[in-house]
Order: C-alpha cells, then structure tokens, then sequence
C-alpha cells in the first residue's frame, strides 16, 4: 500500500531523545524546546517564538492574546480544519465564515470587507496547503478597522510570501508539528508573536505564572500572575522534532522535488482538461505541504479513490467546510454566497505526499490516475 503520509524521521531522533531523558529534565522549556524556539526565531526572523503543544493551542493562546470574549465576531474561511474556529468559539466568539478563492483555496481577501461589523474582533487567515493568502489587503483591513490578525499557518512552517516567511505577517502565527505536517514530534505546535505580548505569551503558556521568568533568573520565585493555560510540550517531545529543524532545507527540499514531479507528470491530464492542479500565485514561496488534484466532481472523486484504493494507493479529502458541519451551524454563519467553499472542496483529493517519497512511488500513483482517465 502506497501510504498518504509517512511521519518525517531523520535518523538522529531516537539519540536526541536519549539525551533528554539522560538530561533527567523532561518537562517543557529544557535544552531541546530552548533550542527549537531558537532556531524557529532565526529561520522566521521573528525574534519571540514558542513551541507548544499544537497548532491548536497556539491557536487558543492568539484568542486569549487577542481578549476575544463573548460575542466577539471572528472572520476566517470555511474550507479550514475545525481548530482554526474552535480557538475562538472557546471564548464565546462568533466564527464569520467568508468564501475562498478557488485558485488557492484560500479565504477571498476581497469578500472580507462586507464581513466586518462592529463587532469583528479579529481575522483568522489560513494558509493553505503553505500557499499564501493575499496578505496586501488583508494587512490593510485589520489597519483600517483595528482588528487583530492571526494565521492559522499549521501547513505553511517554512514557507514565505514575498521572502518573508509565513506566521510572521499577523500579530500571532501558529504552526503545527502534528504527525502529517513537513517537521513534526508527533503532537506540538509554535506561536509566533509579533507583536509586544510576548511576556504574557509566556505567562499563559505556563498556568498564567512567571515561571519563564524565574527560570531565566530574573525573579526568585515565580506566582500566579494571569489566567492560563498548560500550553508547552515536554521537552522529549522537543528533542524529537530538533533534528527536523536542523535539517528544514533538506526536508523542504525533497517535498518540493516531490511536488514537481507530481506536477510535470499529471500536467498532460490538467491540459487536456481532465484534472486541475495547483495554483501558485506570484510572490509565494510554499512548502511543498501536500499536492492535490481537482476532479469534475464529487462523484468523479469518490470513484478516483476507489480506483486508486484498488491500485493500492491512500488518497484523502478534506475539510467538510466549517459552516456546514453541526458545530458550525451552532457557533457560526456564513457571509456572502458559498459560490465555492462547498463545490471546490468536494473537488479535491490529495495525493500521497511526505519526507523521503521516491520518484518510483509518485510515477506508480501518477500511471494509476492517468489509467482512470484514459481507460
Ligand atoms: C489548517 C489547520 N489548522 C490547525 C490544525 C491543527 O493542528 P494541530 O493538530 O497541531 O493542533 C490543522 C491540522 O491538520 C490544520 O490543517
């Protein structure tokens, strides 16, 4: 069976974790989350990261930053995973859920505008598949009408929008290191904080205390400051993804020769008008996270599946879009007309994509689609 993902290993893993368990230190903030935090910082530029224990709760984190309280409106797409909203329907927000673009997938920064009302708290973007949205006009509205700005930039770590990486351009970017992710320890996630919170990023992070700060000697004891949250990872779980970051360019590299491949050889199937394949819009540097295909439709789809599970080949979908899914319809409401947030997203099927895919493993899925065409 041809896996759709296959967790990244680097070799170097397993001693790493050793050394944290020799280090007799495993709670989080040891040697190897520092070192993490560290490298994250000099690769984004962003001097104030840290890891935590998924791409949700750094989500949550943002909410708490952004002192999202009931009632307050949120604005994020549909077509995104359910923590994007749950983040801030936590604190009692309202999810505005706006269409995308279908080129990208990604929220349509242009039906935005219309979404905002007096009691639009903050803009939740996500980037999918490490595409950037169209950050111009967004950065200008969150200006215009003092929102905050948070992306959900779970697929997007190492990838950039105009040279500059992605979860760097809101007040809060958040990263997942989830098993299916480019880097991952399994379970975790970072958050970037780019805007002058980062001391009581720290506090919240940490049961609401200054624990941070009385680990780095700038106080003799540390006390409950804040309300908080338990929000960083063990520092085993640090050492697991260490190695990874250490070898970002290389894993980076490999995903987007993997990329190209999937995209030279599906491109006849796409000309003839068979298939769509991914959009790349200029200025955006992206990583490779997954490559997917458009089908006619939903049931062109589900027979694709069927027809490549019988070749043995995993092949997935998702997001059932966030307005339509029961929690959507209780905590949310949707802006403006779905023209396609429902019809692309029963389009897409994504194809297997991860660290060390042979260019043998993508021409046997490649055949296996153009078999079902052509037949
Ligand atoms: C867009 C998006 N946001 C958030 C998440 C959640 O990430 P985590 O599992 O690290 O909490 C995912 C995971 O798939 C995702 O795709």
């Amino acid at each position: 069976m041809i896996k759709f993902n296959i967790p990244p290993i680097t070799g170097k893993e397993i001693d790493y974790i050793k050394t944290a368990l020799n280090n007799q230190k495993t709670c989080g903030d040891g040697y190897f989350t520092k070192k993490c935090n560290e490298l994250l910082a000099k690769k984004s530029e962003c001097k104030n990261v840290l890891l935590t224990t998924s791409c949700t709760t750094a989500l949550e984190m943002s909410a708490i930053l952004s002192d999202i309280e009931p009632g307050d409106e949120v604005i994020m797409p549909s077509f995104t995973f359910s923590s994007t909203a749950d983040a801030f329907v936590l604190r009692g927000a309202i999810a505005v859920f706006v269409d995308i673009n279908p080129k990208t997938m990604n929220i349509d920064a242009d039906l935005i505008e219309n979404a905002i009302t007096n009691k639009t708290k903050a803009i939740c973007i996500m980037h999918y598949a490490g595409i950037a949205c169209d950050m111009e006009p967004i950065i200008d509205l969150c200006k215009k009408y003092s929102l905050s700005l948070i992306e959900d930039a779970a697929q997007a770590v190492n990838a950039y929008y105009r040279g500059k990486m992605l979860g760097t351009f809101g007040d809060y970017g958040c990263y997942s290191f989830h098993e299916t992710k480019n880097y991952s320890m399994g379970e975790g996630g970072a958050i970037l904080i780019n805007n002058d919170k980062m001391e009581m990023a720290e506090i919240i992070r940490e049961k609401g205390t200054d624990r941070s700060q009385f680990l780095r000697g700038q106080i003799d004891k540390y006390t409950w400051v804040e309300k908080g949250g338990s929000y960083l990872p063990s520092d085993v779980l640090a050492a697991y993804l260490l190695p990874q970051l250490e070898a970002m360019d290389e894993i980076n590299q490999d995903r987007l020769n993997s990329w190209n491949i999937y995209y030279k050889t599906l491109n006849p199937l796409a000309e003839h008008g068979y298939i769509e394949l991914p959009f790349i819009p200029s200025g955006c540097q992206h990583n490779a996270h997954m490559f997917y295909i458009k089908t006619k439709d939903i049931n062109e789809r589900s027979s694709l599946i069927q027809h490549l599970r019988d070749d043995e080949i995993q092949a997935v979908y998702h997001y059932i879009p966030l307005h339509s899914a029961p929690a959507g319809l209780k905590y949310g409401r949707f802006v403006g007309d779905d023209n396609y947030t429902t019809k692309e997203s029963e389009r897409l099927l994504r194809l297997p994509m991860y660290y060390g895919l042979t260019s043998d493993t993508i021409q046997k899925v490649c055949s296996s689609i153009a078999k079902f065409y052509l037949r």
